[in-house]
């Protein structure tokens, strides 16, 4: 049976996708909500321990604020600090994010290992969005915040950079919404490309698990198979939804 966390107000709890810096509750609201993912995301054994710097992720979410190019987003600040929480506790060397559009997803992620956030060394963090124009918008937007390089966008199909990616993959975001006859369900494609590249204990997240959950079936039902992952949480935080599984 699928293991969820769901926020008493998530159908409420509302963005506009134009206005992605607007302030949707108070901080203490939100920090606390996180926290009860973070919880339960440790009892299933996704994540080892909830602590994250709350002043680093706050000093992210201002350099995104004040540096990116952003015409919309579905990231909610709730489903932000997620992720930049998550990253900040799994700390991958190296991070995969499939279908980064303009880069505000892929940085949340990233946000943790580069930039004014950073609490972590990290070696590769490469956003992939297959729209060679939006490839080149979030690399502009990701530059603006690590100059390193060390986090990067490339306009690539995720599919061919997963299975080209020489290495092990410590952390997989999937958020790439596939061709009209695929949707999202080009997430399983995508994992399945590159399952044995993931590390012992590798976190794989994916977005859309509530308002997509029909056509993420199949890679639902796998994740949540204990054969395949050792747990694997829907968290629905926000209308969207986020699955986080560990390998
Ligand atoms: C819906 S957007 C993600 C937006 C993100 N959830 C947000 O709120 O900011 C999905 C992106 O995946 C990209 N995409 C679709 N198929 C892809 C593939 N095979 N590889 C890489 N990117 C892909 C699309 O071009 C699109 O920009």
């Amino acid at each position: 049976m699928a293991v969820e966390h769901r926020a008493d107000d998530w159908n409420e709890y509302r963005m506009e996708y134009q206005n992605p810096h607007a302030v949707l509750e108070p901080l203490e609201r939100e920090i606390s909500v996180v926290d009860g993912i973070l919880t339960t995301l440790c009892d299933e054994g996704v994540l080892d321990h909830t602590a994250y710097d709350h002043a680093k992720m706050l000093a992210h979410r201002q350099a995104v604020r004040d540096r990116f190019d952003m015409p919309w987003t579905a990231i909610t600040p709730r489903m932000q600090r997620t992720l930049y929480a998550i990253s900040a506790i799994a700390q991958p060397r190296n991070m995969i994010a499939a279908g980064v559009f303009c880069g505000n997803t892929f940085i949340s992620n990233a946000g943790a290992g580069v930039g004014p956030g950073a609490s972590y060394a990290a070696e590769n963090l490469i956003g992939v969005e297959i729209r060679p124009e939006e490839a080149e918008r979030a690399e502009c937007n990701v530059r603006t915040i690590d100059p390193t390089g060390v986090a990067r966008v490339v306009a690539a199909d995720a599919i061919d950079v997963v299975s080209d990616f020489d290495g092990t993959i410590d952390l997989l975001y999937l958020d790439a919404d596939g061709d009209a006859g695929r949707g999202k369900g080009i997430y399983l494609e995508i994992l399945e490309a590159c399952l044995d590249k993931l590390s012992p204990g590798a976190v794989v997240l994916a977005h859309n698990s509530e308002n997509q959950a029909e056509r993420l079936a199949s890679y639902l039902a796998f994740v949540r198979d204990p054969a395949n992952f050792r747990g694997s949480v829907n968290i629905v935080v926000d209308i969207e939804g986020l699955e986080a599984s560990r390998r």
